[in-house]
């Protein structure tokens, strides 16, 4: 097997970060594409609640938003296929349904981190560490029987979630001046 660059942090190149963007990229497109296409229809546990007086996921989570969600990461990782072969992949088919856990992973990973403010008594659209970091877990969590290794470095992992704290809160701030969001955050 090729040895990746990425396995040496002192040799990663343009070319690795690319890589490393691709890869992630349908994780990404998941977790922003609810804030677009969501908000409406039923919510994710419908209105109901827990022993503890809470609701289950709160009324930022949505049907509609959890399946866009997976659709666009799943799209993403097809339109990235179609244009670029991520090295460690068996073939794009491979490489597509990593990137669709991906996406998946990130909607169950965004339920699970509202799941958990709600039980912590946080209402929802509050800021919370949860908000940047659980659906990247989950997603790399579900995608790592079906990756390449070479992602699986503790270099590249720390980074990624460094990396995407900073662009979440960034990406959170600029869908409020777009009037997509009602808060910074
Ligand atoms: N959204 C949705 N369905 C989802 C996830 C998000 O409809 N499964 C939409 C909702 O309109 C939500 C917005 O995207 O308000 C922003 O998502 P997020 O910040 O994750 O939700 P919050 O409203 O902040 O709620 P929570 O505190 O539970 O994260
Ligand atoms: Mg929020």
């Amino acid at each position: 097997m090729k040895i990746h660059a990425c396995m040496r942090p002192d040799v990663m190149d343009a070319n690795t970060l690319l890589d490393i963007l691709l890869f992630i990229l349908p994780a990404y497109v998941a977790n922003a594409f609810p804030v677009i296409a969501g908000g409406r229809g039923p919510k994710l546990d419908f209105g109901r609640g827990l022993g503890d007086g809470r609701r289950v996921f709160g009324d930022g989570k949505t049907v509609v938003g959890f399946i866009a969600g997976v659709f666009a990461g799943w799209v993403c990782a097809v339109v990235i296929a179609m244009y670029y072969q991520i090295p460690g992949f068996a073939g794009t088919d491979a490489q597509i349904f990593c990137g669709f856990m991906l996406g998946f992973g990130t909607m169950l990973g965004d339920a699970f981190g509202s799941f958990i403010k709600r039980r912590l008594g946080r209402e929802p659209g509050s800021q919370f560490i949860l908000d940047q970091l659980m659906f990247l877990a989950v997603a790399l969590v579900f995608a790592y029987p079906f990756a390449p290794q070479w992602v699986y470095t503790p270099f590249i992992i720390v980074g990624l979630f460094i990396v995407t704290y900073f662009l979440h809160i960034g990406s959170n701030i600029l869908a409020n001046r777009l009037k997509l969001k009602k808060v910074p955050w």
